[in-house]
Formats: structure tokens, sequence, C-alpha cells
């Protein structure tokens, strides 16, 4: 049908108002940007463009974790974070599987995902699940693929086992807590005591008031334990574990001669083998449509208050995910 000038600048304008999934992007965003004394600020950047084999996403929301803090000093004048959802805006050369408009979460590791629009490799994308909100969705990528990794890939967790998490009130340790359970083991949790019922609505078998008590005093023989917390904490994990049992530690390393004389299997999650970023995320969705998986968003920013949300996350007492929120332009019609 062909449209009168009229009627296509309606068009336009109706698009602008009810989300047209094929309008283009701006060449301008807002973004917020890394200044060199560490402190955030809203700038307005120019929207990066997706090159062979990526996507441009419309940002709904962008995850925070600490690692965007930890290496914001090697990023003046950047972009800062890597979890994305979104919409897909724009897709580069030999891109399948995805189209523009698809609701979707990543790792914006090519142009930051604290912005309006984020650049994702597409072997880094997946398609959202509809149980899942897009702020819910952006607290997935790092935290989920991590605690994925270090189950699946480094612990060779199976069903029946005991597990041990550290930290699992926190973002690694409440995706943890959850893909341990789908995976049918018996979860233990470490957190404060404000965070025990979270940690059973997730279906923790167990909880320990790590301030209170010592888990090595009240837990024995078992068969995994996941390290979300820092290399002592590790290390004390040792006399946990059974013979040959696995300590996989994401959070500093245990003493190596320690892991040898108790005969514990010590790792940590290797990104270099496995199943790629997309194939994990894709199976935390599946995850998460069968109602196994989701996320608790503690709280969400604006990207004013980007800084206030370092602020919380360095406090290092998160319960699930912190979350900044993005308003690229009109509300699109996906879920
Ligand atoms: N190597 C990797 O691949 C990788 C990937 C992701 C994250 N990490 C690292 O893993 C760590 C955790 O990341 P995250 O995103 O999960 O952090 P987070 O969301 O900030 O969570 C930290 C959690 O730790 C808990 N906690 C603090 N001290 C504790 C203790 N002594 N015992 C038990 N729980 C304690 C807190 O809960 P309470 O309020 O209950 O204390 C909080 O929920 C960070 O150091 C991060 O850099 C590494």
């Amino acid at each position: 049908m062909r449209l009168s000038l009229p009627s296509a600048i309606l068009g336009l304008v109706l698009g602008s108002i009810l989300g047209n999934p094929a309008m283009a992007a701006p060449d301008k965003m807002q973004a917020v940007e890394v200044a060199p004394d560490g402190t955030l600020s809203v700038q307005t950047r120019p929207v990066p463009k997706p090159g062979a084999g990526e996507a441009l996403i419309r940002v709904r929301a962008a995850g925070v974790n600490p690692v965007d803090w930890k290496i914001a000093s090697r990023r003046v004048g950047l972009v800062p974070g890597t979890d994305v959802a979104g919409t897909i805006d724009a897709v580069g050369e030999g891109v399948s599987g995805f189209a523009v408009g698809d609701a979707v979460l990543g790792f914006a590791r090519t142009s930051g995902s604290y912005a309006e629009f984020a650049v994702v490799p597409v072997n880094s994308l997946a398609k959202k699940s509809r149980m899942l909100s897009f702020e819910q969705a952006a607290g997935v990528p790092i935290v989920g693929e991590t605690a994925y990794r270090a189950l699946h890939e480094a612990g060779r967790i199976k069903s029946g086992q005991t597990v041990l998490i550290h930290g699992a009130a926190g973002g690694v340790g409440s995706a943890a807590v959850q893909i341990a359970k789908a995976a049918g083991a018996r979860v233990i949790g470490t957190a404060s005591p404000n965070n025990h019922e979270f940690l059973e609505s997730l279906g923790a078998d167990q909880v320990i008031d790590y301030r209170s008590q010592r888990f090595e005093d009240v837990v024995r023989n078992v068969d995994l334990v996941l390290n979300t917390v820092d290399s002592q904490t590790a290390t004390r994990s040792l006399k946990v574990l059974r013979e040959g049992g696995t300590l996989v530690s994401v959070a500093g390393a245990p003493d190596a001669a320690g892991c040898a004389a108790a005969k514990i299997h010590c790792t940590r999650p290797n990104r270099d083998t496995g199943p790629s970023n997309a194939d994990v995320l894709a199976r935390l969705m599946e995850l998460a449509d069968a109602g196994k998986f989701s996320v608790n968003v503690d709280e969400a920013f604006s990207m004013a208050d980007a800084v206030k949300a370092w602020q919380k996350s360095r406090a290092g007492h998160t319960r699930g995910k912190l979350i900044i929120k993005v308003n690229a332009g009109p509300t699109m019609k996906h879920q």
C-alpha cells in the first residue's frame, strides 16, 4: 500500500508514540560516564554502531556488578556496565536468530551498558524469558553465568549432592541457590539473619548466620562449596568438604597447600571451555520459563543516581541485584 506524505508522517509520529520496533536509533544518546575522580555523570554520547555479529540494544535496564566499580579507574571517559536487558534496535552483518524488536539480555562488553543504547555480540545474547521483567533480566548475565559455570562446569554438580554457598543472598549467591536447587542438590547458604527468609524463598534447605555462627561448626561432609565472599572463607571451607569434594571460588583463592592436603579439588569457573555465554543465558531463561529461576531486584536507580548504586554495591550487602533503569525513547511493545 502506498502512503501519502501526511500518512507517512502520521505513521512516524504514531510509531514514536507506540514504540515501532523498526524505528531507527538516534545519533546521540544519554549515557553514564566515569570521571577521572571515579565519580559518575550522565553525558551525551554518540550511539554505538553494531559491527558484524553484533546487535544494537535499546537498553531498558542495566545490571550493577562489583566488577563495574572495581575496574572503574581504568575506564575513565568510558561507559561502565556489562549486564544489559532491552530490545534489539538493529543487527550487524551476519546476525541470524535475532530480529529487531526482540526482547533480550546479554553482555555489553563492547560499549558499556549504563546507557540508552549498547552493543552486544550475539554470542553473548539471549532472548528474555517472559517470566522476567527487563529489570530482573538485567540482573542475570554476569551473576547467572558465573553461578552456572561455577556449579555445572567447574563444580560438576549432581542431583542429591549437598552444596554450601557462601554469600548466598548476593547476586552470584542468589542465582547459585536457584541453579543448585534446579539441579537437584541440597543447598546450605550463609547470610546475615535479615536474609534468611529470602534464602528460604529461593529454596535453600538450611541457612547459616555467618555473623553468629562459624559455618565449620555446623556443616560437615559437603560435596561442593561455592565461595563468593573472600579467600579466608575459601580456605576455612576446606574443613567442611568431604575428601574428594570440590571448592569453587569466585572471590579469592583458598590456600593451595591446604587444598592438596585435604584432597579437595580447588578450582574456579573457566570461560575458555564449556558452553558460550549465549548458551548459558539461554539455559537460565529456560529455568526462568519453568519458574525455577528469578531475580530479586534489591533497588533500581536512575542513570543520574548510578553513583548511589555503586555506593550500595560497595557496602557489600545487596540482596539479589542492583539495577540501573534506563528509558531510551518510547516504550517498546514487548515484555
Ligand atoms: N570471578 C568471577 O567470575 C566473578 C564473577 C562475579 C562476581 N565475582 C565476585 O564475587 C563476589 C560477589 O559478587 P556478587 O555480585 O554476588 O556481590 P553482591 O551482590 O554484592 O553480594 C555480596 C553478598 O555477600 C554477602 N556477604 C558479605 N559478607 C559475607 C560473609 N562473611 N559471609 C557470607 N555472606 C557474606 C552479603 O549478604 P549479607 O547481607 O547477608 O551479608 C551480600 O549479599 C565479588 O567479589 C565479585 O567481584 C567474581
